[in-house]
């Protein structure tokens, strides 16, 4: 055998640790990987159908309105009339779909915080009050209709 070739066992042995490694990468993978996973994406398929599965928790503002008219009505021509009504008042499928008769109300200290919180990051055309300098300890109900906010003069 020519020089070169000599003292070769301790690369084969390299090479045995590479290949059993390998293995057993590809044997886990293989394991843990659900089947449907890739092919539509870098996800499993069958996401889309648990995804689909669950139960809707909005009903959207048009199923809100077909009932609460007078709600409809009282915010019209406001600066609220396309605040989507759960977005104060939460997720309400199940009552719209009639299951649930007495949804509750928001909690009247916190329902305005996340739009009218005064924020430097926030845009200038949102109308934004610092609470405490504001209301103090006041609700923000005790003078503002939250389905008509314009404190009428
Ligand atoms: C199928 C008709 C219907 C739909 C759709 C519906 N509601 Fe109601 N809602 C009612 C009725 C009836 C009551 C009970 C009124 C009562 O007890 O005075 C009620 C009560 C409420 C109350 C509690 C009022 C109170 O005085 O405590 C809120 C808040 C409310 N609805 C909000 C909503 C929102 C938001 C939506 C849309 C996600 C919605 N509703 C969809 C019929 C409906
Ligand atoms: C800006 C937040 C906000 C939006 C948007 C909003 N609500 Fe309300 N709503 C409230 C608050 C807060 C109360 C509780 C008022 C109170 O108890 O003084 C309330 C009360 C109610 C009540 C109880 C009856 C009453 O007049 O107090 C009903 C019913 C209701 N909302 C339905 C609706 C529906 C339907 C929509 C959409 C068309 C809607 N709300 C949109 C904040 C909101
Ligand atoms: C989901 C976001 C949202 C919530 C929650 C919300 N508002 Fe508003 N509000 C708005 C937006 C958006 C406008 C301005 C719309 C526009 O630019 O015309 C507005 C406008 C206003 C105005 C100005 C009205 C005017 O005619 O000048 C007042 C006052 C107001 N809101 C009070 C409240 C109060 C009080 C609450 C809590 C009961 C509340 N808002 C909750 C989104 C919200
Ligand atoms: C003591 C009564 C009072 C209380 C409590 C109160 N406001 Fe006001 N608010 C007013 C008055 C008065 C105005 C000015 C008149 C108007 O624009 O309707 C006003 C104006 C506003 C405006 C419009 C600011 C602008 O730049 O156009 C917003 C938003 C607002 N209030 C939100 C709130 C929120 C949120 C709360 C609760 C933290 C609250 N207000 C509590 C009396 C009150």
């Amino acid at each position: 055998m020519s020089r070169s070739f000599r003292n070769y066992e301790h690369v084969l042995r390299m090479v045995g640790v590479f290949v059993t490694g390998l293995l057993v990468f590809l044997i886990v993978r293989w394991v843990l990987v659900p089947s449907d996973f890739g092919v539509y994406g870098f996800y499993r398929a069958g996401t889309l159908t648990d995804v689909a599965a669950r139960p809707i928790a909005y009903a959207g503002h048009d199923a809100c309105a077909e009932c609460h008219t007078e709600i409809v009505d009282q915010r019209k021509g406001t600066r609220h009339e396309h605040v989507n009504c759960e977005s104060c008042h939460g997720p309400l499928a199940t009552h719209a779909s009639g299951d649930v008769m007495k949804p509750g109300k928001p909690d009247l200290k916190t329902v305005c915080m996340p739009c009218h919180q005064k924020m430097d990051g926030r845009p200038k055309f949102q109308p934004q009050v610092d609470f405490k300098d504001h209301a103090g300890d006041a609700l923000c109900t005790d003078c503002h209709q939250p389905h008509s906010p314009k404190i009428k003069s």
